[in-house]
């Protein structure tokens, strides 16, 4: 679903209208078009407090955690569920993990632990759980930053993509000099792009610029250039409406699959993003990934998304990303996927 079209018109049109010192080594703030083009839009559609002077362009999230982990390199509070990838991130800044416990309200933060200087978070949608932060647990991680200078790094990968109520806005808006507000086109557009941002409080901006380096070596000038242009234009809303519709007809038929023929599994995560996690009683998740891997789906387990310093038992479930399939393989993928959490929950 990828809009080549009008993707392909922003990169041409972009192209054509950039000036000559476009084509020359890059700024590493990112593109003036870019971060002039991002502040309007989040601020419009996240509730991000930002100018585009404390907007930094990355090359997806993944490099600006890395960035950030260089320049923070001590004692980070994470989720207790995450990314394994970025857990190495971390691990490979010499970052000491603080796991944070996480439940249906996402992560909780009035037990952030006091060593900390960080806390790496996915409010809008927990990752890979799928919780909404809670209202008062967005105070309390505000207030333990206010309390203690430390800095709340808001990983905001899915956004935008909210399907049962209004979109969450951005803890960054409560507290700019306290957040580092994260995003990426990973989900909305493609990983392929390789195109992410960081919005950062004014003591950060030099920091991470000097981390960056003295060039922009990593997001290509003409990609940011496009991605301007597809926002402004109005391309990006519309490509994420269209998303948006798509995605919720897709999380309503998995939805109510699982409902009638596995209703004794627990689906949750599923008022966001592009996956959802059908829970497990303990002892059952190894053999149905199993099945799932003999089913051809592809699926990953919950407890492998556990913080290896988390010591208490893991949750076991699977990780449903529904986004993916082509439609012609949708419907297949639905049923051998309520024929394996049938038997799971049944105990086969
Ligand atoms: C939790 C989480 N954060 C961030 C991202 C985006 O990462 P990147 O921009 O490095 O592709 C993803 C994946 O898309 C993710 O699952």
């Amino acid at each position: 679903m990828f809009p080549r079209g009008a993707w392909g018109a922003s990169a041409r049109r972009a192209l054509t209208a950039a000036p000559t010192e476009a084509f020359g080594p890059g700024d590493p703030r990112g593109r003036p078009e870019l971060r002039r083009a991002l502040a309007g839009y989040l601020s419009r559609t996240r509730g991000v407090r930002t100018g585009p002077e404390n907007v930094v362009v990355c090359s997806g999230f993944a490099n600006g955690l890395r960035l950030l982990a260089s320049l923070r390199p001590r004692d980070w509070a994470v989720e207790s569920y995450g990314l394994p990838f970025h857990h190495g991130v971390l691990d490979a800044a010499g970052v000491r993990p603080h796991p944070v416990a996480v439940d249906d309200g996402g992560a909780r933060t009035g037990e952030l632990p006091s060593r900390a200087r960080t806390v790496l978070l996915t409010p809008a949608h927990q990752f890979p759980t799928g919780g909404a932060l809670l209202p008062a647990r967005r105070a309390a991680a505000v207030e333990w930053a206010r309390a203690t200078g430390g800095v709340i790094v808001e990983d905001d990968y899915d956004g935008e993509f909210r399907y049962d109520r209004r979109p969450v806005g951005a803890v960054q808006g409560l507290a700019p000099e306290h957040v580092v507000y994260a995003g990426s086109v990973s989900k909305s557009l493609s990983p392929a792009l390789r195109l992410g941002w960081l919005v950062l409080p004014d003591h950060l901006v030099e920091r991470v610029l000097a981390a960056k380096g003295l060039r922009e070596s990593w997001a290509s000038a003409l990609d940011q250039l496009a991605l301007a242009d597809f926002i402004e234009c109005g391309a990006y809303d519309r490509h994420v409406r269209r998303m948006r519709l798509r995605y919720r007809s897709r999380r309503d038929g998995l939805v109510r699959v699982l409902a009638a023929r596995a209703p004794q599994v627990r689906v949750t995560g599923v008022s966001a993003g592009l996956h959802a996690v059908v829970e497990l009683p303990p002892g059952r998740e190894a053999r149905a990934l199993a099945a799932a891997g003999a089913a051809g789906l592809a699926l990953d387990g919950l407890s492998s998304y556990q913080h290896p310093a988390d010591r208490t038992p893991p949750r076991e479930g699977l990780v449903v990303g529904y986004a993916a399939p082509p439609d012609s393989a949708f419907d297949r993928a639905l049923d051998a996927l309520a024929e394996v959490a049938r038997r799971a929950a049944a105990g086969r």
